[in-house]
């Protein structure tokens, strides 16, 4: 999700207000985008269990997915990771290896790199493709909560910029390919956090940072709200009778990231400058190629079912292989099959 997604709650003009309706009212039309358990959808857990939805994997009949002309990540693209607040070593190590599966040929199918497939299908204006290859480049920890542990959009700029400026072992300026993700521990609230988002992405504004850098937030939901953005591996209150599915990797908070963090990284690495691959209208509400799968995550997937999984002999959920790991990942929106796809997609 972009940032400019949470801007339309401050003060949208009418027709832009009309725009938003008429995009949701197409978006919820199509039934199997962009959900999550937020506290206003009407579920319940006979949905969750048996599918609320008769459309699988997103349809295609309104969705207008469009290039714009903008740059997206061709290059061999490098991931930058600051740790904000207190982290176990055990969490930073399932986080690493997903992000070096993406490049990875050694996990077996279905694979985090062949999701990753997905996203290297998508062009520039000269026709070349997104890199298949993502490599972790540099880490800075933050673990004193520079910014404090409220961060907002803003302070959160603050926050690269010590970490591409700092003394010591700056991160690598990388305005180019780099992309810059900012990871805070279960401790620190991060304005729309919880209500309206668990992650997004932008840009570093020069005036702030001294660069235009992709960057993206992702927060660790384990304290804050775990029902909503660790889903399914937790479940909220309000749905009773839900249980939650085991999660892959033991730690449901950081679990749960993992597929927030494949949705950053797929949409910085195809809309980097909020100007390359979106739908809708208006790129102050850009709908982008994870915000339409969100919540999908198998074959069937849609609505408020999560589709097909598939079930480790330890009990826990997953849909796909890493290096010596298994997570989930939501699917991503394909424009060469006008669909949701993911590497354990059934008719593959
Ligand atoms: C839950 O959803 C099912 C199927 O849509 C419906 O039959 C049932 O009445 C609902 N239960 C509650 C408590 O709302
Ligand atoms: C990108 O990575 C590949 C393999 O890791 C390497 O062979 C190639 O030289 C790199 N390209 C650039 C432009 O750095
Ligand atoms: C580049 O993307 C196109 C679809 O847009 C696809 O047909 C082609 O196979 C891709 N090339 C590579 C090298 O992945």
């Amino acid at each position: 999700m972009g940032q400019g997604c949470v801007r339309r709650f401050s003060a949208p003009t009418l027709p832009m207000l009309l725009a938003l309706i008429l995009l949701f009212l197409h978006l919820f039309a199509g039934n199997a985008v962009a959900w999550r358990p937020w506290p206003n959808h009407n579920v319940n857990a006979t949905d969750l269990q048996f599918g609320g939805s008769k459309k699988y994997e997103g349809s295609s009949e309104f969705v207008h997915l469009r290039y714009h002309m903008g740059p997206v990540l061709t290059e061999n693209i490098t991931v930058n990771i600051i740790w904000y607040g207190t982290w176990q070593r055990a969490q930073k190590k399932i986080i690493r290896e997903f992000i070096n599966s993406i490049s990875s040929r050694d996990a077996k199918r279905p694979s985090v790199a062949g999701w990753w497939r997905t996203v290297t299908f998508y062009t520039d204006q000269t026709g070349a493709n997104i890199s298949r290859s993502l490599h972790l480049a540099a880490e800075k920890s933050d673990r004193f909560y520079s910014h404090g542990k409220k961060l907002t959009r803003l302070s959160i700029q603050s926050v690269i910029k010590s970490a591409v400026t700092a003394k010591t072992k700056p991160l690598p300026i990388n305005p180019k390919s780099g992309i810059y993700l900012l990871l805070t521990s279960d401790d620190v609230y991060v304005q729309d956090f919880c209500g309206q988002v668990c992650g997004f992405h932008y840009f570093t504004f020069p005036s702030i940072v001294g660069y235009t850098l992709p960057y993206a937030w992702v927060g660790n939901s384990a304290k804050l709200c775990p029902g909503m953005c660790a889903y399914p591996f937790a479940v909220p209150d309000y749905i009773p009778g839900l249980k939650p599915l085991k999660s892959p990797n033991g730690d449901a908070g950081i679990d749960g990231m993992i597929s927030v963090i494949g949705h950053e990284i797929a949409e910085l690495a195809t809309n980097p400058l909020v100007n390359a691959w979106y739908a809708g209208t208006d790129p102050v509400f850009p709908v982008e190629i994870a915000d339409l799968c969100e919540g999908i995550y198998g074959t069937g997937g849609g609505g408020s079912y999560t589709g097909q999984l598939l079930d480790g002999e330890d009990g826990a959920t997953y849909n796909m292989n890493g290096i010596r790991r298994r997570f989930l990942v939501q699917w991503l929106w394909s424009h060469v099959l006008s669909y949701c796809t993911g590497p354990n997609a059934l008719d593959q």
